[in-house]
């Protein structure tokens, strides 16, 4: 049986094969796709023609280290595939991401690119979404006045994200992030759109009829497109 890590690097691996010369691709963030992002470094280093979005500061520095040659999205006039983890997948692609706090990025490549695939390991699948306390990136000048509104409108357990020395988490963007716990989320859709309403909101980690396809991988060492 595969460890959860080995079978984040078999995923990543895989999803790497997806990438021709050519191409610009966006390149998310977390520790599945730290994998995708050394399996395509090494194809770089062989002879791959890309140019790459990157979704966050961790991956922009991890590209670098395998000289794939990177580029702002503002540069991008095509992104022909996009590439990224998640921390829960419904049986409809409907995702929570932002686990590593790199959601905003995240959001803005995926929407950006032709076709947004998911790569994760089998515990990232979900019935329905919630279980996983869903990020919400908000401005710092009002966080407090977008914490009271959340409360307002959610009822639900809510937590400025911390670091470990107890001081807020602040994403690339200098922004503070959210973090809610639902337990279900019934209307995906209507969460997204009401906590958009709220001024001071940035982003959530909803990304509703986004993924085009998800590879999953299992611990027989089984991997299947969804
Ligand atoms: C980062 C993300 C990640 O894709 C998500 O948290 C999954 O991470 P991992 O691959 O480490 O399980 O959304 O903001």
């Amino acid at each position: 049986m595969l460890t959860n890590a080995a079978i984040k690097e078999l995923v990543g691996t895989q999803a790497a094969e997806l990438v021709q010369s050519g191409m610009t691709i966006g390149i998310g963030t977390g520790t599945t796709m730290e994998w995708m992002i050394r399996a395509l470094g090494k194809k770089v280093n062989s002879g791959l023609e890309i140019r790459a979005v990157s979704t966050s500061q961790a991956s922009n520095e991890l590209a670098a280290q395998f000289n794939i040659p990177l580029i702002e999205l503002n540069d991008a006039a095509k992104i022909q595939l996009a590439i990224d983890g998640a921390d829960e997948i419904d049986p409809q692609l409907q995702l929570i991401k932002g686990g590593g706090g790199a959601l905003f990025q995240e959001k803005m490549v995926a929407a950006a690119a032709e076709e947004f695939v998911v790569i994760a390991d089998d515990t990232k699948l979900v019935d329905q979404l919630g279980a996983y306390p869903l990020p919400v990136e908000v401005m710092i000048f009002n966080w407090k006045q977008v914490d009271k509104q959340l409360a307002k409108l959610i009822g639900k357990p809510q937590q400025l994200r911390l670091k470990k020395d107890g001081s807020p988490f602040m994403t690339d963007h200098g922004n503070y992030i959210i973090d809610i716990s639902f337990g279900v989320i019934e209307n995906p859709d209507a969460l997204n759109q009401a906590l958009h309403d709220i001024p001071g909101v940035i982003e959530t980690g909803l990304f509703l009829g986004m993924a085009g396809k998800a590879l999953i991988g299992y611990p027989d060492g089984q991997t299947e497109w969804i």
